[in-house]
């Protein structure tokens, strides 16, 4: 048996499930997390994650490695089998991989490929884990306050929030009339609202489980955009937001948004259906998004076009 197992139930050492752990938020959260307990790595790249693992190891924590394209249902599903199959006592999943591309694409099932990643991939993952884990274990969904129509931040820059019409239309890349002028920023805004509501709802139905959502701020020194994103943007977003007023009040490092991850994720409080800010208060979604009819009605047809993948 791996060693870190046999320390894992020795020690009765918390597990977490992070996703997206090889780059930006979810890289410092991993190394910030791996000091209260052991980690299942999910991620798309094999060779990524084994290097952070190493760097895990080499500072004396445990890791395992998963491999999980998230905007594949089926690889989904079989990741979450090998976790369970791990049989790991889990304390904690961070839903924190997320795409925010500017040209269109489609994943394996020839959905969007942004709502299939942020939305449908991290709704189908947590729940194929959700039964396994432990009564009142912690949930978060790393969620971006874009899906707002009236966040001043995002309303300066053009955006116009989320743009749903139905989950199918979405997986279809169709977004409500008269959304942003940058492109990928409505596929983006969209899966957020939905897996915002999503965590919501399930917050209301799954009284057994903590589901709780964080919007990070905006987080200079990631990947998001990828190597897409014009320079100018890249610039924009990674030093003059942390410096320009309103941006620079909700502006954040990974490191700083990792210490409050850490802190949510390993809370014993029992808090569930919070939206918390960068700060780790508590924050409003969109009008939209409050609204329970809302939450519920995503939660249904996410589930509805699932089912029908076999
Ligand atoms: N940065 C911000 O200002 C900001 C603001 C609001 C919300 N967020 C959210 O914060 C989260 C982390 O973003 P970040 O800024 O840290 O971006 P990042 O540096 O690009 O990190 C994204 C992570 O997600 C992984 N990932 C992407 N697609 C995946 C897939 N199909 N399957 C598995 N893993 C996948 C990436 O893996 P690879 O290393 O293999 O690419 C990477 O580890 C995202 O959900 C993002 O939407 C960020």
């Amino acid at each position: 048996m791996d060693l870190c197992i046999t320390k894992s139930w020795e020690m009765n050492n918390n597990s977490y499930i992070i996703t997206g752990p090889t780059s930006g938020i979810g890289y410092a959260t991993a190394l910030a997390l791996a000091k209260h307990g052991n980690l299942i790595l999910v991620g798309r790249n094999e060779q990524k994650l084994q290097e952070v693992k190493k760097t895990i190891e080499t500072s004396g924590g445990c890791a395992f490695t998963v491999v999980c394209d998230l905007s594949d249902i089926h690889s989904v599903r079989s990741a979450a089998k090998e976790i369970i199959a791990l049989g790991l006592p889990v304390k904690g999943l961070l839903n924190n991989a997320g795409i925010m591309p500017s040209k269109p694409g489609k994943n394996a099932q020839g959905w969007d490929i942004t709502f299939a990643t942020n939305h449908l991939g991290t709704f189908a993952f947590t729940e194929a884990l959700a039964s396994m884990l432990p009564d009142g274990a912690n949930i978060l969904t790393v969620a971006s306050a874009i899906e707002d129509p009236e966040r001043k931040p995002a309303k300066i820059m053009g955006m116009k929030g989320g743009r749903f019409l139905s989950v199918a239309a979405s997986a279809g890349g169709e977004w409500k009339a008269g959304g942003s002028k940058m492109p990928g920023i409505d596929a983006y805004a969209t899966s957020k609202q939905c897996i915002l509501a999503a965590t919501l709802a399930l917050a209301r139905q799954d009284l057994r489980l903590h589901y709780n959502a964080l919007e990070p701020g905006i987080t200079r020194g990631t990947n998001l955009g990828g190597e897409d994103t014009p320079a100018f943007l890249r610039f924009l977003f990674g030093h003059l937001m942390a410096i320009i007023p309103p941006f620079s009040r909700f502006s954040s490092t990974p490191q700083k948004t990792a210490r409050v991850i850490v802190q949510l994720l390993s809370s014993d409080t029992g808090k569930t259906g919070i939206y918390f800010d960068e700060k780790g208060k508590p924050m409003l979604a969109s009008e939209q998004v409050r609204q329970p009819e809302f939450q519920d009605l995503v939660l249904s047809e996410t589930r509805a076009l699932l089912l029908a993948i076999k």
